[in-house]
């Protein structure tokens, strides 16, 4: 479909199709359509200002006039359904001179810069006063006006003109619908009215620069500054956000090989054409001057870097790990690839290190954040990957949020998720932070918040399933089909225990017992309960155990298989998914295959030619114990900053220094750059060919828009490092390396460019079964056959406060920041927050004695 298609208002779900004619043409819809949006699939197009179909209909600007056969009056078609049998004029003498009549009306209080006017030809009321045929304004342009009204250039990425205002509520409408943040209102009535947000300046108002208001405004009202500065872009190419796992798709549009705005595209599976401030507005980093685009190297870490050549620098590397390797042992090397890389660059990655270094310790920072989920999930329902789609949260009747924030980490899935709250859907929130969605968002508030202590994840979801069970809550059809008779009878053995009731659990974990009984009610009676969960879940001692205890509460209230339900982890990075998916862990080969299983060793040892070993490599931990106690000598860490965003500081940065060769592969000299001997520039997401796979399984195309700066995309790099230390690589497009990857991944198999290119996007399993991919999984039967219980015993978390430690400390995302910042703090996010924040919350912590 055409994303620049505009059909007026939105499509309507219904079963019942009509059929009318509209200027003579055939055309049938489903009932409830409005006649604006039956004209233009019948190829009519209709003037309109107010209407955009990324929004409800309103009438006001009474420019879709039209003409029903047997009918008096002019209806609005906007906001005029489409019934069977109707005849619809849309062109007629009287029609032409109304609609002319409303344009004098705008124009009149209009200020007549079109030509300088930076959206000139691309402006809908340009376009209109041309579809109407204006040529004059009879009333002229001497009366009242708003044309000296104050521009508020506040925020840093668009502008604010009232002057231009035609006050047609798109801007309100988007905020409210779209974002969910009801920012903004139409202040006065008549000639007086205008738009407000609070009567501040949008800076200091509730405004989140998500954008959808720039977007939706049809005049040069609301604008990028980008485009003020640049003028208007000559191409787009479709492509995906680079920041989080909702893996929104934008269409980058360029002037030459300068990207002068970032539109969400409307086709975007995961975004509808939403998007947050970061991947709207926050890509100047790309450019920034810190970018350091030449390779570097240096004998020791106490040396100047020296620039040198790619040939140099990659054949210095490969010579020190070849060193390295032959004092040390072939195990004295390793890498660290990360989630904010393509897959390709990900499969790259483990490939040189399982074929050119002969070893398995790869890892990635999925080790930090989500493989309890990847180990969870694959346990107890088959598959390390959530169970839905975006999408089907909009048939929630209850969601449960447990240790996530979604409107600052997963802000356009927030904001569908916010839709489905303010339709009536119920809300349950486990956290120890009052997040946004508790009591702090317009027309939402949570039925219940468990505001937990930290650490006691596990007890209060054993509690939740011990009400469930006890109070006869369970969905027993359901578990008797779907689920493991053995695995469930010693669960039940086990949950029923009095130690895991609500009052048993109370005192550790702060959460009174009649509350938590509420909302164990609440998620077992609604007809469909989904969970989503976040860091606050697998950033903890007992990730794995509460990912399963999540699993097993889904599985006993029935809540798997079908829209509306489902475990579904929101993954932080853009392709914390694919990277797990692509074998970046030291014990699994791509799509979760065990090192140790003879038959898919064969199957990559034969592709590969060359021989894999059997043992798991070392994980990021044992690298650095190991590189503290003298055995692990070289790193190759791409696209992750180590001695700044994992824990413990002095123990990373001890052992970096205790190594002899560690390659950083980065845009930026960053913190673990300071260690580093060797040093690729990489390439940022809009220099290079690959995919993401964001948190619902979606497999989107990162495409190339500009060269890259520093000449080489970055699985580019990794090929020639391999090829260098005589394990040759000879892909010659990123296309090459999926095409490799669904040849050897049952999941892939049917993944391609051509078909990423088609489709738009593909949720694997893609395969002969599923040539199109799937949505939602386990819809019959779960992947492992039958779904298995765990028992998930409760142990209490070993970092309690005390008089050395008196604070618990966790970390949270902020709505203007990703992760360590390093590419938002190189924008004007800096605007919201220039420094990290601590924020204290007060929790009736007992201290241990
Ligand atoms: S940028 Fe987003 S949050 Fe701000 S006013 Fe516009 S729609 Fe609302
Ligand atoms: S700012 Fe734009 S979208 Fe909002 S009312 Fe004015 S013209 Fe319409
Ligand atoms: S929600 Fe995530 S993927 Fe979407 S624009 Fe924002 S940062 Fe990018
Ligand atoms: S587009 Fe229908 S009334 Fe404005």
């Amino acid at each position: 479909m055409d994303d620049l298609k505009d059909f007026g208002t939105p499509p309507v779900n219904s079963e019942k199709l009509v059929t009318l004619k509209i200027d003579g043409i055939d055309v049938t819809v489903t009932e409830g359509t409005s006649l604006m949006r039956a004209a233009s699939i019948a190829g009519v197009s209709v003037p309109k200002l107010c209407a955009t179909d990324s929004l409800e209909p309103f009438g006001s600007c009474r420019l879709c006039l039209v003409e029903i056969e047997g009918k008096r009056g002019y209806p609005a078609s906007c906001t005029t359904p489409a019934s069977d049998g109707l005849v619809v004029s849309t062109q007629s003498p009287k029609l032409a001179n109304l609609r002319k009549g409303v344009m004098e009306l705008y124009i009149s209080d209009h200020p007549l810069d079109c030509l300088t006017c930076a959206t000139n030809g691309d402006c809908e009321l340009q376009d209109m006063a041309g579809a109407v045929g204006l040529r004059d304004v009879r009333y002229g342009y001497e009366g009242e006006n708003h044309l000296d009204s104050k521009k508020d250039e506040s925020n840093p990425y668009f502008t604010f003109d009232p002057s231009k205002c035609i006050v047609c509520s798109r801007c309100v409408r988007a905020c409210e619908e779209t974002q969910g943040t009801f920012a903004l209102t139409i202040d006065g009535r008549g000639f007086e009215s205008k738009v407000s947000a609070g009567n501040k300046d949008f800076i200091d108002s509730e405004c989140v620069s998500c954008g959808a208001c720039v977007q939706a405004c049809p005049t040069a009202t609301l604008i990028e500054k980008s485009i003020e500065e640049h003028g208007t872009p000559e191409r787009k190419v479709t492509t995906t956000c680079a920041y989080c796992g909702v893996g929104c798709s934008f269409n980058a549009e360029m002037q030459g090989d300068k990207v002068v705005r970032m539109t969400p595209n409307k086709n975007g599976g995961a975004n509808h054409g939403h998007s947050c401030v970061k991947g709207r507005f926050a890509w100047g980093y790309t450019t920034h001057k810190d970018r350091i685009n030449t390779p570097m190297i240096r004998k020791s870490i106490n040396d100047s870097w020296q620039k040198v050549s790619w040939e140099e620098a990659i054949s210095y590397a490969a010579s020190e790990i070849k060193r390295i390797q032959k004092k040390y042992g072939a195990n004295s090397v390793g890498a660290i690839s990360s989630s904010r890389c393509t897959n390709e660059e990900v499969y790259v990655m483990q490939k040189i290190v399982r074929a050119g270094f002969g070893n398995n310790n790869i890892d990635t920072c999925a080790r930090v954040c989500h493989s309890p989920t990847g180990y969870g999930l694959k346990q107890t329902i088959g598959e390390s990957a959530g169970t839905q789609n975006f999408d089907s949260v909009m048939e929630s009747d209850v969601i449960m949020i447990v240790g996530a924030n979604p409107t600052d980490g997963h802000p356009v899935f927030a904001s569908q998720m916010k839709k489905r709250l303010r339709q009536g859907a119920k809300l349950i929130v486990i956290d120890p932070r009052e997040i946004d969605l508790v009591d702090n968002t317009p027309h939402i508030k949570a039925d219940y918040h468990l505001k937990l202590q930290p650490g006691t994840n596990v007890a209060i979801i054993n509690s939740i399933a011990h009400v469930i069970v006890e109070e006869g809550l369970s969905d027993q059809g359901f578990v008797k089909e779907r689920c493991e008779d053995e695995s469930f009878k010693i669960w039940l053995n086990f949950i029923k225990d009095p130690k895991n009731s609500p009052e048993s659990t109370e005192a550790e974990s702060g959460i009174p017992a009649d509350l938590l009984r509420k909302a164990a009610r609440l998620f077992a009676n609604e007809k469909n309960g989904s969970i989503y969960y976040g860091l606050g879940v697998t950033e903890h001692s007992q990730g794995s155990t509460m990912v399963m205890g999540i699993a097993n509460l889904a599985m006993v209230t029935g809540n798997v298989g079908r829209e509306g339900v489902g475990i579904n982890p929101l993954r932080g990075q853009n392709n914390v998914q694919g990277s797990c998916d692509m074998g970046s862990f030291p014990h699994e080969l791509p799509g979760y295959r065990h090192v140790s299983d003879l038959a898919t060793r064969a199957l990559f040892e034969s592709a590969w030619n060359t021989k894999i070993d059997d043992e798991p490599g070392l994980r990021i931990p044992n690298m650095l114990d190991e590189a503290i106690s003298g055995k692990f000598k070289s790193l190759y860490c791409e696209g992750e900053d180590i001695a700044q965003s994992d824990p413990d500081t002095q123990h990373v940065t001890h052992a970096l220094e205790s190594m002899e060769c560690v390659i950083v592969q980065d845009l930026f000299l960053n913190e673990t750059a300071m260690y580093a001997h060797v040093f690729f520039p990489g390439s940022s997401f809009l220099e290079k060919n690959g995919t993401f796979t964001n948190a619902e399984r979606r497999i989107s195309r990162v495409r190339k828009v500009m060269a890259p700066k520093n000449g080489y995309e970055d699985w580019e790099i990794t090929q020639m490092l391999s090829n260098a230390l005589g394990y040759p690589m000879k892909y010659k497009h990123a296309s090459e390396i999926m095409d490799e990857v669904a040849q050897l991944t049952p999941t892939f198999k049917g993944v391609s460019y051509e078909k990423l290119d088609k489709l738009g996007s593909i949720q694997w399993p893609c395969n002969d079964e599923h040539p199109e991919g799937t949505p939602t999984m386990h819809v019959d039967e779960f992947v492992r056959g039958k779904g298995k219980f765990f028992i998930t015993e409760y142990v209490p978390t070993a970092e309690k406060v005390n008089n050395k430690f008196p604070l618990i400390m966790t970390t949270g995302r902020i709505l203007a920041h990703y992760n360590v910042g390093a590419q938002t703090r190189r924008t004007k996010n800096t605007v919201w927050h220039d420094e990290d924040l601590m924020k204290f919350i007060l929790m009736m912590q007992r201290k241990e004695e």
